[in-house]
């Protein structure tokens, strides 16, 4: 069976082909890089409306495959910008309608947990879900996957891309920030913000731009940033593994593939015997793969949507979804 999966939640359009064993056949994608200021929902779904076909396309060709092979069509359901997940799932149906193949809509924060369950040896792992938009610990528990803790603010990511568009840099900003991190060598104070199993990053951003405008050095405060953002998920993912008594821990979303985030983890997660997962950087990043892997799971356990259940909905929310395949 071949799964293609579409997504396009905020900035990045993917498109992805996997089979029932998770091999990932085909994994491209395309994101909107604003010259400047943040993402506009309009400019980005127009970008997704422009590239989408040509993904499509794309991903048959390097998967081997005539897009008649294919058996399932999955789209990003939501969370995420309205426009950008209304143009996806128009694609989606009408592939799925011109292919005479069902149609699945995936929650895309399930997405990642999925795609690093299928991808790396991690049977029931606590997610630390890190991304632009997102920052949440997420576990199965009951049927469901929960959301242990997770930012009152602001994702942690959009901390990183929002400090480096102040500071004149480009987006994203995180993987600059971590660059510039390598040279800092002075640990400034800024706020350590966890409330029981949530954290908040909006009084960081606040301290660390006033701290550039009195002419701390942006790498130090790159440095700081991450010591600080990062020892506070590290915090929660740990609080959440103890209470669940869990050994495992997954790491997905773009910030996951910050190598510092990766060597605090770990530690963590040796000091207590547990182990760290975390999947390639092309899955770790919003992507059509994990799309296409979650949906061909719910296939496989027996859901079915017809088109007038695939609207999107843009606060889709990681426990509204009965997970029937675990
Ligand atoms: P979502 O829709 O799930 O919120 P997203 O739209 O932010 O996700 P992702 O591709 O998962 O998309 O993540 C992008 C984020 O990851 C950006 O904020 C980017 O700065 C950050 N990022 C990518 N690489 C790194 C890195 N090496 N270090 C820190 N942050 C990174
Ligand atoms: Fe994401």
């Amino acid at each position: 069976m071949w799964a293609l999966g579409i997504e396009g939640t905020a900035h990045t359009c993917g498109v992805g082909i996997v089979d029932e064993t998770c091999r990932v056949l085909a994994n491209v994608y395309d994101m909107i890089k604003p010259e400047k200021g943040g993402i506009h929902p309009r400019e980005a779904a127009n970008h997704h409306a422009e590239v989408v076909v040509p993904l499509i396309r794309k991903a048959a060709d390097v998967a081997g495959i005539e897009l008649s092979d294919i058996d399932l069509v999955a789209f990003s359901q939501g969370p995420g910008l309205g426009p950008c997940l209304r143009t996806v799932a128009t694609a989606a149906r009408a592939l799925a309608l011109s292919l005479d193949v069902p149609i699945l809509g995936v929650n895309h924060c399930v997405a990642h947990l999925e795609i690093g369950r299928g991808i790396t040896a991690a049977k029931d792992p606590v997610l630390l879900y890190v991304s632009g938009g997102n920052t949440q610990v997420i576990a199965f528990a009951r049927g469901r996957y929960r959301v242990f803790g997770e930012t009152l603010d602001i994702g942690v990511g959009n901390l990183l891309d929002k400090f480096a568009r102040e500071c004149g840099l480009p987006f994203p900003g995180g993987p600059i920030l971590e660059k510039l991190a390598q040279d800092g060598t002075a640990l400034v104070p800024l706020p350590y913000r966890v409330k029981g199993m949530d954290v908040a990053f909006s009084g960081l951003l606040t301290a660390a731009l006033a701290l550039r405008k009195q002419g701390a050095s942006i790498e130090d405060l790159a440095f700081s940033m991450q010591e600080i953002a990062f020892a506070m998920l590290t915090e929660v993912t740990e609080r959440a593994m103890a209470h669940l008594d869990n050994e495992e821990v997954l790491l997905g979303g773009g910030v996951a593939r910050n190598r510092r985030l990766q060597a605090m983890i770990a530690r963590m997660a040796s000091d207590r015997g547990a182990r760290m997962f975390v999947p390639p950087g092309d899955l770790c990043i919003d992507n059509g793969a994990m799309i296409a892997w979650t949906g061909l799971l719910m296939h496989r356990s027996g859901i079915r949507m017809g088109i007038d259940q695939t609207a999107v909905d843009q606060r889709f929310r990681t426990d509204q979804v009965a997970v029937s395949w675990r």
